[in-house]
């Protein structure tokens, strides 16, 4: 008979642990340790019972043989974060904070697809068949074609699926919901996760279903989180956003079948989600033009360029150690830049605190967004506005150099799209500029300080009261 030695797993990361402690050494989450007696147990029947392996035929990588065509839902924004279409056999988890808005999501998908002729099947183990019904009400897809059930066995949805034609696509909402006859936990827990995701991935593979698993990220470990099961899937997708703002990212973290650096854009509605087809206009909208301390920098998200406003807020401290605070971008970097801005360029912003925000929400990864960030703290410093028709990018090394960043002929066609003027950007450019937009090299951090303090009201770093910015040429 086997052991029933107690075990106990990580429900945030599925680590096994055999006595309880308050901290989970493999990714560092607190109280989210929790007893579970299957996990031990969790070992497949067939390694235990000593049978000999069967070999398998060794394939060529040149296969043969055309791949069943993507599913392209026509959501453009959501099938370009998936590579193009969902491949028909893959499994893909959604994660993202409750409330943010995957069920309307991947209801609005649902729909897009049963309305191209593809079976679709959605099951929600959250809410009843009617209130999935009235969310399809209100999203205007009340006509679509769409297999809807209400269900929690994962046995029974398996069951459901394989009676009837093939389903093309289903989705599960949510994979903490799912609990399997074969494991005793309680539903939500890393045994039923795992093992009801590994049901659906064995579906998937075998019948050529796509299929996208649902999962709320949980902070307190109460349910076992989307990482638990990242490994298993094929994509792995986050869908991001705040309360604050009404718009949504759709980011792929892993992706099997495509790039991994692609986002969509959506907007929340009262209709539901609509897709942004040009985030650089949502982004810069209500934007302040002619303040000090913003700066516009011409990112890329993946191969789309984004512009996006960063707003810097330099203001003298009270505090022994002043503060620094950070949202949007990485506060290493910051610290960084601020360092560089003082060791190379005589900025000093120890006895100041500093605010850095990107608008809008958006989360910017991108070294290029120094040049910006630089730009917007001494702007804000010196009182002195940044040109208005003038986007930045750049990468500031130690040494205080500006150096080139990728896709620099991309980024100016983006800003010379939405009106901009001119890029203060890198000198070694190639670039020339894009229709009348002109590129103003800079080839030191210190050249940019100098460009910016030309514009400031009085040499001195103190904002003057009022100061005309007529001359924005
Ligand atoms: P939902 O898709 O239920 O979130 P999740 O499945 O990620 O938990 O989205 C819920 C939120 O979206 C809810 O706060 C209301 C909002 N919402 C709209 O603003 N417009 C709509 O048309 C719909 C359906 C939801
Ligand atoms: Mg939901």
């Amino acid at each position: 008979m086997a052991r029933r030695t107690p075990s106990f797993a990580c429900q945030s990361c599925g680590a096994v642990y055999n006595r309880w402690q308050g901290k989970c050494e493999a990714c560092g989450a607190w109280n989210t340790i929790a007893e579970e007696p299957e996990v031990a147990a969790s070992v497949p029947a067939v390694q235990r019972s000593g049978r000999k392996g069967r070999p398998v035929a060794l394939e060529s990588l040149k296969g043969q043989g055309t791949p069943p065509p993507r599913l392209v839902s026509g959501i453009g924004e959501l099938d370009r974060v998936a590579g193009g279409g969902f491949v028909p056999g893959s499994i893909v988890l959604l994660g993202g904070d409750p409330g943010i808005g995957k069920s309307t999501l991947l209801v609005q998908a649902s729909a897009a697809l049963a309305e191209r002729g593809h079976r679709v099947v959605y099951v929600s183990g959250e809410e009843a068949v009617d209130q999935v019904r009235l969310r399809a009400g209100r999203l205007g897809l009340s006509g679509a074609e769409v297999g809807l059930a209400a269900e929690t066995n994962a046995e029974n949805i398996l069951a459901t699926l394989s009676s009837g034609p093939p389903v093309r696509f289903v989705v599960i909402d949510s994979i903490q919901t799912m609990w399997s006859d074969t494991v005793e936990s309680a539903p939500g827990t890393v045994t039923q996760v795992r093992t009801s995701a590994q049901l659906m991935v064995r579906y998937a593979k075998q019948t050529g279903a796509a299929v996208i698993l649902v999962g709320h990220v949980t902070k307190d470990g109460q349910i076992a989180g989307p990482r638990v099961v990242e490994h298993m899937v094929d994509a792995v997708f986050s869908f991001e956003g705040d309360g604050a703002h009404q718009f949504r990212i759709l980011r792929a973290q892993k992706n099997r079948f495509g790039p991994t650096d692609e986002i969509g854009v959506f907007e929340m509605t009262g209709r539901g989600l609509s897709e942004v087809a040009n985030p650089s206009e949502l982004f810069l909208s209500n934007r302040d033009a002619g303040a000090p301390g913003t700066a516009v920098f011409a990112g890329m998200e993946g191969t789309r360029p984004i512009l996006v406003e960063i707003q810097a807020l330099v203001a003298p401290s009270s505090l022994g150690t002043p503060r620094r605070a950070v949202v949007g971008w990485d506060s290493n970097r910051l610290a960084m830049v601020l360092a560089v801005l003082d060791a190379r360029c005589g900025v000093r912003l120890g006895g100041h605190d500093v605010y850095l925000n990107v608008a809008g929400g958006l989360k910017i990864g991108e070294p290029a967004a120094d040049l910006a960030v630089a730009g917007a703290l001494v702007s804000s410093l010196t009182g002195a506005p940044l040109p208005a028709d003038a986007v930045y990018f750049g990468e500031v090394s130690l040494t205080g150099a500006v150096r080139p960043v990728s896709q620099a002929p991309a980024r100016l066609k983006e800003a010379a799209k939405l009106g901009f003027a001119r890029a203060v950007a890198p000198v070694p450019g190639t670039d020339k500029g894009e229709g009348a937009l002109r590129v103003e090299g800079v080839s030191s951090l210190a050249g940019l300080v100098a460009q910016v303090a030309a514009r400031a009201p009085r040499r001195a770093a103190m904002p003057a009261k009022e100061v005309s910015h007529a001359g924005e040429g």
